[in-house]
């Protein structure tokens, strides 16, 4: 019998480094993506590469502007923004085979449930995570700004089975029995994207100065807040354990530009995904960021000043607003 045929529904820079590396492993993949990013692979090919130099061009891609592909595929690898949930959910249930798996490897806490609601039990949903930085270079080729770090879904006989056939790759999948925890633990980190959406700078650059730093830290306090009332544990991602995190962040700058940001290694020129959204005119992620602290404080009936305050900034550079200073996004959001 022939191997499963996975299908990445939303190949665009998470989609088609996950599926170039797993088509260049030998894995059948089918790309399920936009016509721009078609034109662009049927004339350059696809490259994938990652920070420590490796880089594969698979053979043979599959890539598809048309949904109805997903019928011939078992796996289907969820890779759009979570606002494209719903609309991809739809596709999955018009075209889908009964009983694939499907894993979101989106950001967000909720895509998860958006996912079930719209398609029950006639598929198997899974939560998956992206622990690193994939970016869309042009020409084809699709870049994972780290090197290691696996990607992680639930562990499932189908994800042990799926982890097997990818094997140790740079896009290799590490299995988990608490995704819920890692992907609390992985927005908490990423309340970072909307602090440097708002600064309009580099990541090293908004990361060098305490006062966004203060407001991230403080984002980040009022989520483990709200996590701890709703019982909820973040797990930890990276070196440092969540608890830590708000010391570390808002430590002084002699301590913080000289110790932790060097170890983090961030590349010079890279920005927040939520900041290349705003600088494209595009809407933002924020709603399944901070979003989803917002929304969890409100069914525990706490309250989440600061994330929601965050929210409002990110939707008023949604319709113009221009990038705010250190210390001015310090009163804003945390009023001294
Ligand atoms: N990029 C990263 O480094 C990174 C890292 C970790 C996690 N993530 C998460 O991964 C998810 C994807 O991010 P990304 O950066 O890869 O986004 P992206 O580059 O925008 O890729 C998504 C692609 O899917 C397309 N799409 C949307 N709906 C579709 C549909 N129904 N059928 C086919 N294609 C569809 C989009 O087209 P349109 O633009 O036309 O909608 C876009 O080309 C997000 O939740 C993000 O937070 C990203």
């Amino acid at each position: 019998m022939a191997a499963d045929r996975i299908a990445i529904l939303g190949a665009g820079s998470v989609g088609c480094f996950i599926g170039g590396a797993w088509a260049a492993a030998g894995l059948p993949v089918t790309f399920i993506g936009r016509p721009n990013i078609a034109r662009d692979i049927a004339a350059n090919g696809l490259t994938v590469s990652d920070y420590s130099g490796w880089q594969v061009r698979p053979d043979e891609v599959d890539y598809r502007i048309d949904p109805a592909a997903l019928a011939e595929t078992d796996i289907i690898a969820l890779t759009v923004k979570s606002g494209a949930t719903a609309e991809a959910a739809r596709e999955i249930a018009e075209h889908g085979r009964e009983g694939a798996l499907v894993i979101s490897f989106q950001n967000g806490i909720s895509n998860v449930d958006v996912l079930r609601d719209a398609l029950g039990d006639r598929f198997e949903i899974v939560r998956g995570m992206v622990p690193y930085n994939c970016a869309y270079l042009g020409e084809g080729r699709f870049h994972k700004g780290v090197a290691g770090a696996p990607l992680y879904a639930e562990n499932r006989p189908k994800t042990r089975e799926l982890a097997d056939r990818i094997g140790g790759g740079p896009a290799a999948l590490d299995l988990s029995d608490d995704m819920l925890g890692i992907a609390w633990g992985k927005l908490l980190i990423n309340l970072n994207n909307a602090v440097n959406a708002l600064s309009g700078r580099t990541l090293i650059e908004e990361l060098r100065q305490r006062d966004y730093r203060r407001v991230f830290a403080a984002a980040m306090r009022e989520g483990l807040n709200i996590l701890s009332r709703a019982d909820i544990r973040p797990a930890k991602i990276g070196a440092v354990g969540p608890r830590l995190m708000p010391a570390v962040i808002g430590s002084p700058d002699w301590l913080f530009n000289r110790v932790f940001i060097k170890r983090w290694r961030i590349d010079a020129k890279a920005r927040s995904s939520m900041s290349d959204d705003l600088k494209q005119g595009r809407k933002t992620e924020v709603d399944y960021i901070n979003g989803e602290l917002v929304a969890l404080a409100e069914r525990i009936g706490a309250e989440a000043p600061v994330n929601r305050k965050i929210v409002g900034l990110i939707r008023a550079a949604e319709a113009g607003a221009k990038p705010v200073g250190p210390a001015a996004l310090r009163r804003e959001v945390l009023g001294r």
